[in-house]
Order: structure tokens, then sequence, then C-alpha cells
């Protein structure tokens, strides 16, 4: 059975996870706005990658004996200057994001709960995927800076993301 603390960090991290799918679909709709395929693409692969990561602890936290509270989710920023300021914004979220998760995992430590840290190791791996993911995308936007024309070259290559259900824990 998993501690109440335990319990309390975790559905808080759901939460953080479905913030993530929410935020990343009002910068869906700021790119579909923007005719932007390839990023409309980019960020409609990283929702169902951020809801992955939401039910996996849902269902782990079920697999654990422990009760999911679904907490509110906070209302997204919907309008961004350029494509460049959503990935600065995408970047520093998902700083935060990990932050969130070595929290979650110093909770686990506290509670002398192996399990968890066990499990969340794939959490800890996964950001720093998502980091180099990110950021990957973030300095070509910088070196594209005012070039339309480079920024549609780079609009055609994110059309090519797909989206693979992850196996976590
Ligand atoms: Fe679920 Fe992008 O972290």
């Amino acid at each position: 059975m998993i501690s109440e603390k335990m319990e309390q960090a975790f559905c808080d991290q759901i939460n953080k996870e479905f913030y993530s799918e929410y935020l990343y679909l009002s910068m869906q709709a700021y790119f579909e706005r923007l005719n932007l395929a390839g990023f409309t693409n980019w960020m409609s692969v990283q929702i169902q990658e951020e809801h992955a990561h939401a039910i996996g602890m849902f269902n782990y936290l079920h697999e654990r004996g422990g009760k999911v509270e679904l907490l509110a989710i906070d209302k997204p920023q919907t309008d961004w200057k350029s494509p460049l300021d959503v990935f600065e914004h995408v970047l520093e979220h998902e700083k935060y994001v990990t932050s969130r998760i070595n929290a979650l995992m110093d909770v686990a430590e506290s509670e002398k709960d192996r399990a968890a840290l066990s499990f969340l190791d794939w959490y800890l791996k996964e950001q720093v995927e998502e980091e180099s993911n990110v950021g990957g995308v973030l300095a070509k936007l910088q070196l594209i800076g005012d070039d339309k024309h480079a920024l549609l070259l780079l609009d055609k290559e994110l059309e090519a993301r797909v989206f693979n259900q992850p196996v976590i824990g």
C-alpha cells in the first residue's frame, strides 16, 4: 500500500502532466491559426505523450492500491509572439516538469518507497529526452530568425514526427 504523502504527490504530478497536455493543446491551436502543419503535428504528438505520462501515473497509483484524486487544470496561455516564443516556453515548461519529477522522487526517498523510485526512473530519463528534443527545435528556430523560407522548411521537417506509445515503468 502506498503512503498518503506519496499518493498526494502522485496526484499533484498527474495534474501537472494533464496541464502539460492542455498547454500543448493550446500551442497546437496557435500553430493551427498560423497554418503551420508541421508545428501543429509536433504539438499533437507532444499532447499524446503528455497524456501517456499522466495515464502512466494514474494506472500506477491504482496498481499500488492508491486513490486517484483528479485536481482542477489551470487555464493555459493562448497566444504567443512567434514559434520561437512558443518553443522558449516549451523548454521552460519541460525544465519545470523535470524539477517536479525530481521533487516527486525526493518524496519517494523520504517515504523509503523504493518501488516508486524505480517507477519514476523512467520519467526522469524521459525528461532528459524531452528537454533535448525541445532544445533541438529551439536551436533551429534561433538560427532561423526572421527567415520565413527556413521556417517553412523546418515546418516540413516537423511533419515527420510520429507518436510511439511508450512502455512506462
Ligand atoms: Fe510529461 Fe513533457 O513531461
